[in-house]
């Protein structure tokens, strides 16, 4: 089929099976063409609270279908390809992650949503890039947290917050962790008027140099917001579509990874979603995100607790 006419063909199954498609803003430019709904990833969990049609397809990495699931239990939630993961979610296993809080019985656990449910089922309270700062502000200054699993939005957080009572879990994303600080300032002085702007999953010597710091969601309002007409842009490859088609009279430079060779500033996971995969999904209603119900209750518990402080 041509690409047309898989759009086609995906568009008429998503009318006649009332689906409704929720993609982030790293999926492929025509994935996110189909979508319903394009966000990031707080945005997408509280669309798939709120959406009345009974399937949701997630065009995205498996920890974001399994949060439309649990915040959408009566729903369909298709996931085109559930072996699509994150190093971040990887990187923090449930059992290791119960053994720390056994270490540390009086902590409070915030988890990014970059997480399986199991870890998120032995969370307190979930947060994203977008609200991470407004979550731990949220918990009073003496209550000591056990942050997981990002280690540079745990010290970016750290650093704004001034708190020292934190356990950061030493897990980082492989992406955002291959961006090169030579090749940014590179960039920055054959373009000396772009502005700097980086996801916090990027490691602090590259955060401090950033004009903007922010969630995808975020950093595409600063873009449109700001004066500036040309933007470094140190953040998954993905989201230049929707900048580009937003503000198409500004100018967006990807940064690039430190080995030029591979395509290092792009999720191979998020890349793994496709307009054929999402197509036969569709069509076959498969493959579909099932949990185990005490699971996704206690994960529940932890993501409601983030939409309400939001
Ligand atoms: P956002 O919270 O900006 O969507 O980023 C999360 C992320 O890294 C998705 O992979
Ligand atoms: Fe995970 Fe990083 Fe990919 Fe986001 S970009 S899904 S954090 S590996």
């Amino acid at each position: 089929m041509t690409k047309s006419e898989l759009v086609q063909r995906i568009q008429q199954l998503k009318t006649e099976k009332n689906a409704v498609i929720l993609a982030h803003y790293y999926t492929l430019p025509e994935v996110q063409e189909v979508a319903d709904y394009l966000g990031d990833s707080l945005a997408l969990s509280v669309k798939a609270r709120d959406i009345a049609a009974p399937i949701i397809l997630f065009a995205g990495v498996n920890f974001m279908a399994e949060t439309a699931k649990v915040l959408s239990p009566d729903k369909k939630v298709l996931i085109p390809v559930p072996e699509a993961g994150c190093s971040l979610a990887e990187s923090c296993e449930a059992a290791a992650l119960a053994k720390l809080k056994e270490q540390y019985p009086d902590h409070k656990v915030v988890s990014y949503v970059n997480t399986s449910v199991e870890v998120k089922a032995l969370t307190d309270v979930c947060c994203t890039s977008t609200n991470a700062l407004q979550v731990v502000e949220s918990i009073p200054r003496e209550q000591p947290i056990i942050f997981a699993p990002d280690r540079n939005l745990g010290s970016y957080i750290q650093k704004l917050t001034g708190r020292d009572n934190m356990v950061i879990w030493d897990g980082a994303c492989t992406v955002h962790e291959e961006f090169s600080l030579e090749k940014i300032l590179q960039l920055k002085r054959e373009n000396p008027q772009a502005k700097i702007v980086a996801h916090p999953e990027c490691k602090a010597y590259i955060i401090e140099v950033a004009d903007y710091v922010g969630s995808t969601a975020g950093i595409l309002e600063f873009c449109g917001k700001d004066e500036a007409e040309e933007f470094i842009v140190v953040t998954e490859a993905g989201i230049l579509a929707e900048m580009r088609k937003r503000f198409p009279e500004k100018n967006f430079i990807p940064a690039p990874p430190e080995d030029s060779t591979c395509a290092c500033n792009e999720c191979r996971y998020m890349k793994m979603v496709t307009l054929e995969n999402i197509l036969s999904c569709l069509e076959n209603e498969s493959p579909e995100v099932h949990l185990d119900e005490s699971v996704r209750q206690a994960a529940e518990r932890s993501i409601q607790n983030m939409v309400a402080i939001k």
